[in-house]
């Protein structure tokens, strides 16, 4: 009798290597950055030092940060291939395909693109934090038929994101929202898109390679897409008083609902635990739009905790609150996976550096269950 393979269906439950950037602990609801609580750095840190400590593997001191935070800032410019290229498809195709797009193309203009000692790789690390921040809010603001904005050196990373999308200087309260988003959507351990980052640089393909790799999984419903989805799901319901028929009929017809549910967290996500607080936080003080999306939000939550949460392990993951979050600070829905990606580039660039540092090619096993020695028939005679 044949072998019998051991298979875990999706890698569920499968290490595949050691790291030292990132724990996510499902059962107790936890999550860590190079060892510090999400809690801690949400509260204190930035977007900027939590690139520094997931790339450096410590937090910088002030200089450091300084200049870290003015290498970011130096990189923000688009090349202007790059710049045409977006300018012809923004609002004509999908925001993520036309990212995945200019980050390659970022790639065939970087003279460095295929130098792979680790200095060169710091460096495309942070031209790749920077440029998708630029990249992004150039998509979005020429999708709404406004006209380029320039980025502006003087301004953190989250505050010129702003300044590309909406054409000026944020809010100082929206912009540090957004940042606090960043700093949540920063880095996961090896969720799907920062695997498939390491499986493309595992083959010792490039940087960029492995970034768009990481931009492709991220597009998917079932992992970044998800907060699109969970927004639209809240406008679909229109009002808090339709929440319960509408989940239910979701729940009866067997669909999933967006922003509920994660592969590792069997308890309420830290992520979305944080997030709720800042929406009920801005609830009061924001437009009608994000009060009722907000409303909506919060009867959906508590319908699904009660429903699913400790009977299933179903509990809300970062994508339900994050889009009426995104709608208060004014970022159009169409960018909210390509801002997940934005975010998530420090966290994909450090696990591939840290791979890097002890390579081996990832090449798992499938477990072929098909006939073999099968007499070949010419095409005349099938
Ligand atoms: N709504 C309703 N039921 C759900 C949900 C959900 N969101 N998620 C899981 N379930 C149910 C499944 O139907 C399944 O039920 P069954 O056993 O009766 O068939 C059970 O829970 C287990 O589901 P799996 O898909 O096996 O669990 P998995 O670990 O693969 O799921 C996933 C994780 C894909 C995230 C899932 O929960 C899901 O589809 N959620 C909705 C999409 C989403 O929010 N994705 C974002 C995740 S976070 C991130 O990537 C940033």
């Amino acid at each position: 009798m044949a072998e019998q393979a051991s298979i875990n269906l999706g890698l569920e439950g499968v290490y595949f290597d050691e790291s030292m950037i990132c724990k996510v602990d499902g059962v107790e609801g936890k999550l860590y950055y190079r060892g510090y609580p999400i809690e801690a750095l949400a509260e204190h840190s930035n977007f900027e030092e939590v690139s520094y400590l997931l790339l450096y593997g410590k937090l910088p001191t002030k200089p450091e940060l300084e200049s870290f935070s003015s290498l970011l800032s130096s990189n923000r410019e688009i090349e202007p291939q790059v710049l045409e290229y977006i300018k012809t498809m923004a609002g004509k195709s999908h925001a993520m395909h036309v990212l995945r797009t200019a980050i390659s193309m970022e790639a065939s203009l970087d003279k460095q693109a295929d130098e792979a000692t680790p200095e060169a790789n710091l460096l495309k690390s942070s031209r790749l934090i920077a440029k998708t921040g630029s990249i992004v809010a150039a998509i979005g603001r020429l999708s709404m038929g406004a006209k380029y904005v320039e980025p502006d050196k003087s301004l953190g990373h989250a505050e010129n994101f702003l300044h590309m999308l909406q054409g000026e200087k944020p809010e100082p309260e929206k912009a540090k929202m957004l940042d606090l988003m960043m700093v949540l959507h920063a880095e996961h351990s090896s969720n799907a898109s920062t695997f498939s980052t390491i499986v493309t640089g595992s083959t010792l393909s490039d940087l960029y390679s492995a970034a768009v790799s990481g931009i492709g999984t991220l597009k998917g419903p079932l992992h970044g897409g998800a907060d699109e989805r969970a927004l639209k799901m809240l406008y679909d319901i229109g009002k808090p008083e339709n929440t319960e028929s509408y989940i239910n009929g979701i729940l009866s017809s067997k669909e999933r609902v967006m922003g509920f549910g994660h592969r590792v967290y069997k308890t309420y996500d830290p992520r979305a635990r944080i997030i709720k607080k800042y929406l009920t936080k801005i609830q009061s003080d924001s437009t009608e739009e994000v009060q009722n999306l907000a409303s909506i939000a919060l009867a959906a939550e508590k319908m699904m905790v009660e429903r699913l949460g400790k009977s299933h392990n179903i509990w809300p993951n970062v994508d339900f609150f994050s889009g009426p979050v995104y709608r208060h600070i004014g970022i159009p829905i169409e960018i909210f996976t390509p801002l997940f990606a934005v975010s998530r580039m420090p966290g994909w660039c450090a696990h591939m550096l840290e791979y890097w540092g002890n390579n081996r090619l990832i090449r798992p096993l499938d477990y072929y269950k098909g006939p073999l020695d099968l007499k070949y028939v010419p095409i005349e005679q099938r």
